[in-house]
């Protein structure tokens, strides 16, 4: 099988490509290079004879015609995926959330591919105060980032029921592991933990999440691509519901630090409360989560905390801009 792997040099992304070479796919990475790509994320299997690069935007229509070109399916990684920058500045969002994704729903058409597989996000249902949502759930996004990506999910329900594109969606929980970008809460704060920086907590630090390790996420969306409907959405959630402040404990724990680095700072604008999926349907297909949340929580701290060369190159320039930028306004 030959994958078009969008957004490969993410985090997620990164994650998923070896997974596909693992199971003996070949591999065509497009991405953008933003300043979320970072090409040491693939660093291992860049000379791999199954793996190919292709440094484009999933929005420019000629080259993803030349990438998708004998490809089997795509999978859609590629998206602006930050919160707090959708409400900085949500262009960006649009650009490559909805219209990158509707360009590369007709290439995949036009080129006949067999499957497209969309990776979406929880954030599309919104908040929910109790319970669990399934994928018959309506979607009601809070933010620009999760407004985006449901726009892409109607896309592709649209490219499946008018052209017959077959098509499946995953929206997975919210994942950590290596190589994610130190914008997000478990990177942000365990780089700045090992640093003896402070945490910035937003407002009372008690909404929940639920935590997925991202190998674990990388299998339900291969679970997806090999055994999913086409038209149906399919749910990818670690079922370790926390709240912010209970993830804070753990990393000053992990990290040797206490609670005198924790900072509360002004809430995010619109910041949904909880989130929690029900994944009967992606289980009913034969996946489960492989990773307890405590043993990859350990094991993630400890991958940043060895690979410095990593991640102190993006923590200066460009990335400490953009913190002056979010902490100026609150
Ligand atoms: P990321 O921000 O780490 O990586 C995004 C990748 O997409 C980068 O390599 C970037 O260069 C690339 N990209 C961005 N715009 C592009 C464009 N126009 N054309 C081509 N490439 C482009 O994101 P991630 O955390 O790995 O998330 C990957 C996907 O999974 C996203 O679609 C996101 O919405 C979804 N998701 C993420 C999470 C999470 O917790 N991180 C949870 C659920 C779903
Ligand atoms: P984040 O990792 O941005 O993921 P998402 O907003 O997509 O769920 O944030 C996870 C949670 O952590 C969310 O409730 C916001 C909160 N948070 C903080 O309290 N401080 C921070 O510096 C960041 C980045 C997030």
């Amino acid at each position: 099988m030959r994958l078009l792997v969008t957004g490969g040099c993410g985090f997620i992304g990164s994650a998923f490509v070896r997974l596909a070479l693992g199971h003996g796919a070949e591999v065509v990475n497009l991405d953008k290079l933003t300043y979320a790509g970072n090409p040491a994320n693939v660093a291992d299997v860049a000379d791999d004879e199954a793996y190919t690069f292709v440094h484009a935007d999933i929005a420019d229509a000629a080259a993803v015609a030349g990438a998708i070109a004998g490809c089997d399916a795509v999978v859609n990684f590629a998206a602006e995926s930050h919160v707090d920058r959708s409400i900085l500045d949500p262009a960006d969002f649009i650009s490559t959330d909805v219209v990158g994704t509707a360009v590369l729903l007709d290439a995949a058409r036009t080129a006949g591919v067999r499957r497209f597989v969309q990776v979406s996000t929880d954030e599309v249902y919104g908040s929910i105060p109790t319970g669990a949502f399934r994928e018959t759930d309506p979607i009601s996004p809070s933010s620009p980032y999760s407004a985006s990506k449901a726009g892409g999910d109607l896309q592709v329900l649209a490219w499946h029921r008018t052209f017959g594109l077959d098509a499946v969606i995953t929206r997975g929980s919210n994942t950590f592991g290596p190589r994610q970008y130190p914008e997000k809460l478990i990177p942000l704060f365990v780089t700045n933990a090992l640093d003896g920086q402070q945490l910035p907590v937003y407002g009372d630090g008690m909404q929940i999440r639920d935590w997925i390790y991202v190998d674990d996420h990388c299998s339900g969306i291969w679970t997806a691509l090999e055994k999913g409907e086409a038209g149906e959405v399919y749910n990818v959630g670690g079922g370790n519901e926390e709240p912010n402040m209970e993830i804070t404990r753990r990393v000053l724990e992990l990290t040797g630090r206490d609670g005198s680095l924790i900072r509360h700072v002004a809430d995010r604008p619109g910041h949904d409360r909880r989130y929690a999926l029900d994944t009967a349907k992606l289980r009913g297909l034969g996946w489960e989560p492989a990773h307890s949340f405590e043993d990859a929580l350990a094991a993630t701290v400890a991958w940043y905390a060895d690979r410095r060369d990593w991640w102190e190159p993006i923590k200066s320039g460009d990335y400490r801009r953009y913190y002056e930028e979010q902490y100026g306004g609150r």
